[in-house]
């Protein structure tokens, strides 16, 4: 498969920092019994795995800006074109020494995600995309499920917790959507879950209140993959508000209709 230049300086990006993050999580372990624990040696490996996305992808495009979930916009004298990082998307799986995790790239141009980039260093899995070109899973051309009906679907979430997003909103979100699927699944990588709703592994996916830095890479593999994401009121820059619903198109206009609902109630 031949990538264009473009994909190939995020992939050399991030298969840099994914072989620092996956040497770091494999000191987790170690970490999880010593007395200061791991949570600084996390913030660390975060910070770490930002800086070298940062300077690798400024070396290959100088004066892009860059935002990062750690250190924040830097501008750049390029004002057209934004890269939007997250280092280590999945800090709480990474933290507990679950192997679910990624690095996710977006690139935004005059407004528009053009590129995306999602990548787990742990199994290798690469998920990348470009306008017009499709979303691939390492070689493999991707395409979000077929299954029409929420009650055939597997459907994956993001939930509030403790200091996180409205709890009771949640809770009557997940009873409302439990009852009508085949499976719920909230599995702690927000990048992921959209990489894997582009791949048909989920057939939808919704979260409240995420970052930017969570959604660009992701965004654009499940457009690619023939599937929807917007906000939960359809508009299609969902990097805005944070609130993301994916899916193909039934799945995901079935999906907005049941949050709808239990958000009234
Ligand atoms: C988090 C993950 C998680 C989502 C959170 C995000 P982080 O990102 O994507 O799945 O539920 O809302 O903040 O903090 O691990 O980079
Ligand atoms: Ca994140
Ligand atoms: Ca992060």
């Amino acid at each position: 498969m031949l990538r264009s230049a473009l994909l190939n300086v995020m992939i050399k990006a991030a298969h840099k920092a994914g072989r620092a993050l996956k040497r770091d999580f494999g000191e987790v372990e170690h970490l999880q019994v010593s007395l200061k624990g791991p949570a600084n040696f996390v913030s660390a490996a975060d910070h770490r795995a930002e800086e070298i996305l940062c300077e690798e992808l400024a070396a290959a495009r100088p004066g892009y800006g860059f935002l990062g979930e750690e250190g924040g916009r830097r501008e750049g004298s390029d004002r057209t074109h934004t890269w939007i990082v997250d280092p280590l998307d999945g800090t709480s799986n990474f933290l507990h020494g679950i192997p679910h995790f990624a690095i996710s790239i977006g690139l935004e141009r005059e407004g528009e995600i053009v590129a995306g980039l999602v990548y787990n260093p742990v199994n290798d899995e690469l998920f990348t995309a470009e306008r017009g070109k499709g979303a691939f899973l390492n070689n493999q051309r991707l395409r979000v499920a077929a299954r029409r009906r929420l009650a055939d679907g597997v459907v994956a979430c993001g939930l509030p917790h403790l200091g996180r997003g409205d709890l009771a909103l949640g809770m009557r979100e997940v009873a409302a959507v439990q009852g009508k699927v085949a499976g719920l699944r909230r599995f702690g990588a927000a990048s992921l879950d959209l990489a894997w709703v582009a791949a048909g592994r989920f057939d939808a996916f919704w979260e409240r209140n995420l970052s930017p830095c969570d959604i660009a890479g992701g965004l654009i593999l499940v457009r690619e993959a023939g599937g929807f994401i917007t906000d939960l009121d359809r508009t299609e820059t969902p990097w805005r508000s944070g609130n993301v619903v994916a899916g193909n198109e039934t799945m995901h206009g079935e999906l907005i209709r049941v949050l709808n609902e239990a958000a009234k109630s």
